[in-house]
């Protein structure tokens, strides 16, 4: 049914602009000045502090890991993954319907009205179909012994398959991941990126998330060392950098983290045409530092990650950690690039039509209020600062929350 709302000031994903009309049924039909609207239907009013955002959009997280809380040991990267290996099975047996589904609620509740889950073992499938969320479910690889390839990739491909399922509104994007560049075969990884550039699938990997992973990566030497003889009984990375870069150098990529990247490895993506996600608070949490956001000039997202390394998946949490993680620079334009993280620079990594306001655009919509009216180059902050939840979410015109 088509609707017509009023806000003070809307957010279209580029900039703000005042006092507008939006009609729309399940697409955005018109977005006019007030002043100068003249269709005869009833508008509903959100005027004052009212200001309208396309629907967030979280590029990363781990619903899989959802009930995960004071199990997986902090601080350290390589301590972390020792702690991954030994609690994995459990944490995604207790990883119910129930305890994912509170997650997108969560999630929801802060406005996101998509989010790209990375799927390990399909278990969150069904959650993602019922979740009133657009899923982008990424389908992930992992294993670097050469012996396991062949079935490791028949039971990808099997995920892949059912998370092709249609639901009623195509509302799972099937993608896949490449889990990172320490743990799959660049055999494995060749096979499962030849599949997404086949079925035009969104793609991500973790890549260069921790100083330990660069030292396996560049002389299989540091930290990893130990691990990968304990667990896999080797002394060689199968990768290189440059190497694993390369594998992708022809399909748009979402490289998540890239913390321990350096400069020139940034250029390198970049020109590529890849896009990037940036989890603050998970690389606090392990260990891993800061994204030098100030060389990348790609669609940036900001995502919350998994429970597996954070405490909350509220987006509102990631962008006020943003905030204070990126210390130097002008503080408002940082916060209107991290708006813009969330929206429009979001829906780009995702290849997603969705995280702008504009005519024909899905009407994902989020109304957020603040304490007060505020001015046009401060509104981007004061949103981040103040915003706990959203106020109402509309997904395909619908209000959901
Ligand atoms: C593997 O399956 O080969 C793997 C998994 C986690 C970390 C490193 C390697
Ligand atoms: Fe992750």
């Amino acid at each position: 049914m088509k609707r017509a709302i009023k806000v003070s000031k809307l957010f279209d994903g580029y900039e703000y602009k005042d006092d507008m009309i939006v009609v729309f049924d399940n697409k955005i039909e018109s977005i006019t000045p007030a002043d100068s609207f003249s269709q005869d239907i009833e508008i509903e009013d959100f005027s004052n502090e009212y200001i309208l955002y396309p629907g967030f959009i979280n590029t990363h997280t781990h619903l899989e890991f959802a009930t995960n809380r004071t199990t997986l040991k902090y601080g350290n990267f390589v301590e972390w993954l020792y702690s991954v290996i030994e609690h994995r099975g459990d944490l995604m047996n207790e990883a119910d319907d129930e305890a994912m589904m509170k997650c997108c609620k969560e999630m929801l509740n802060s406005g996101i009205t998509t989010f790209g889950a990375i799927s390990s073992m399909g278990l969150d499938l069904q959650v993602c179909k019922k979740t009133p969320q657009k899923v982008v479910y990424f389908n992930e690889a992992i294993g670097s012994v050469p012996s396991a390839v062949d079935a490791l990739f028949s039971d990808f491909k099997e995920r892949v398959t059912n998370s092709k399922c249609t639901t009623p509104k195509d509302k799972i994007t099937p993608a896949i991941a490449i889990h990172s560049p320490y743990s799959v075969h660049p055999i494995l990884a060749k096979r499962v990126i030849e599949i997404a550039k086949d079925l035009n699938m969104p793609i991500s990997t973790h890549f260069l998330e921790s100083k330990a992973e660069r030292d396996w990566l560049e002389n299989s030497s540091g930290e990893m060392a130990p691990f990968f003889k304990e667990f896999f009984n080797t002394d060689r990375a199968v990768n290189n950098i440059q190497g694993f870069l390369e594998l992708f150098d022809d399909t748009q990529t979402l490289f998540i983290h890239c913390t321990q990247a350096t400069q020139e490895e940034l250029q390198y993506l970049q020109n590529k045409g890849h896009t990037i996600a940036h989890c603050p608070r998970s690389n606090r949490l392990l260990g891993n530092g800061r994204l030098s956001i100030e060389n990348i000039f790609s669609p940036l997202s900001v995502a919350t990650d998994g429970y597996s390394s954070n405490w909350s998946l509220n987006i509102f949490d990631e962008l006020r950690a943003s905030l204070m993680m990126h210390s130097l620079g002008d503080l408002n334009k940082l916060a209107f690039r991290l708006i813009r993280s969330v929206t429009s620079d979001a829906a780009k990594c995702l290849r997603s039509d969705a995280g702008v306001l504009n005519i024909n655009r899905p009407a994902d919509m989020v109304l957020v209020k603040l304490p007060s009216k505020i001015p046009n180059d401060s509104v981007a902050l004061h949103t981040i600062l103040h915003t706990q939840k959203a106020e109402r979410v509309w997904i395909d015109g619908e209000v959901i929350n």
